[in-house]
């Protein structure tokens, strides 16, 4: 079968990326830079260090995207890029380079929303998986329990009204002075823990049954910490992580068991940077077994930002003729 490339660009927050990949599924590059060492000083991501960068090094990564795949720009059938949710001045250098290759080139720009890449991940590497299915995408920015009954159609069940898991993972290891990224500091920490240690307060959302929010845990993680300290002149680290740790999974586990029983279907899917997350993965890799179903999930370079996942989720939006026009502009705040 001929080769439909799509060039995918990500820079929506600290990792600039492109990757290119053919007919929605086969990956044949996926380049990720990194900004983490020069955010890590910081504690968090700095938004004009990052736009900066990004400008620093796109060019560069694009080029290395296309020479790993062995192709080169007169191949492409379309671009596709990350036009938000996320840090405008990120976004923006990423669209512009979008556009601009587009015009150049004369092949269709496709502007791709942020976490339905993220969703689109898992079928990079499962690429028969067909709806009905429910994802819960857990990254950074954005905690969503979405039903699907088809490619394309997504009813949102739930969302965080506060903060984002992974951001609960990060203010939580900054906190405990584990360092930045926060999600793999606590989960590294937390295997040395006692997860039952310290029971911590779940949310009471009322009729919301699929409702997320995590800042009243990591408040809860704050005083906790404190009391201890003053009381046995030290923080207990790993045993606080791994409670903390428990109980973020308990309520996503509480929140996916709800959805299906509403929407009782066979697949599940996690996306986005918290499901990096091992101890997550298995422990809804059980109970899903256990109510006979089944969850999938990326391998972990596509489980955190990358642009594979945009090329992918790009070339189905161009199969269904969804493309944009040049004048896209950035959507830091874009829902699904
Ligand atoms: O999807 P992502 O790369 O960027 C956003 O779109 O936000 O997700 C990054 C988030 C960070 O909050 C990071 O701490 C979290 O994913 N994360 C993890 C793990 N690896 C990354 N959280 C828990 N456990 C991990 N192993
Ligand atoms: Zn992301």
């Amino acid at each position: 079968m001929a080769e439909k490339l799509i060039l995918g660009i990500e820079t929506s927050c600290d990792e600039t990326a492109a990757a290119v990949v053919d007919r929605g599924r086969q990956v044949k590059s996926n380049i990720i830079s990194s900004q983490i060492n020069l955010h890590r000083e910081f504690g968090g991501v700095v938004p004009e260090l990052a736009s900066r960068k990004h400008l620093e090094l796109l060019d560069h990564v694009i080029g290395r995207a296309l020479k790993k795949a062995g192709t080169d720009f007169s191949q492409l059938e379309g671009i596709a890029v990350t036009y938000g949710p996320g840090l405008i001045g990120s976004l923006l250098i990423g669209i512009v380079a979008a556009k601009t290759l587009a015009w150049a080139l004369k092949i269709p720009l496709i502007g791709v929303n942020h976490i339905m890449g993220h969703i689109y991940s898992n079928l990079l590497e499962h690429p028969d998986l067909k709806p009905p299915l429910l994802c819960l995408t857990v990254s950074g920015g954005h905690t969503d329990l979405l039903y699907a009954p088809e490619w394309g159609q997504y009813q949102i069940l739930g969302r965080t009204r506060d903060d984002a898991a992974g951001e609960a993972f990060d203010k939580v290891a900054r906190f405990l002075g584990l360092g930045y990224p926060g999600g793999p500091a606590i989960e590294r920490i937390a295997e040395s823990g006692d997860p039952e240690k310290y029971s911590l307060p779940h949310p009471d959302l009322g009729s919301d049954r699929y409702g997320f929010s995590f800042s009243g845990i990591k408040t809860a993680v704050i005083n906790l910490a404190h009391n201890l300290e003053q009381r046995e002149g030290q923080i207990p680290e790993a045993d606080i992580a791994a409670s903390f740790q428990k109980t973020v999974v308990d309520i996503l586990l509480e929140r996916v068991a709800a959805a299906r029983q509403d929407y009782p279907v066979e697949q599940v899917l996690l996306a986005g940077g918290v499901a990096a997350n091992r101890y997550l993965r298995s422990r809804l890799e059980k109970m899903l077994k256990e109510e006979g179903a089944s969850l999938y999930y990326p391998s972990l370079e596509y489980c955190t930002d990358n642009a594979a996942m945009i090329a992918g989720a790009g070339y189905f939006l161009l199969e269904q003729g969804q493309v944009s026009s040049l004048d896209l502009d950035a959507a830091p705040s874009l829902k699904l």
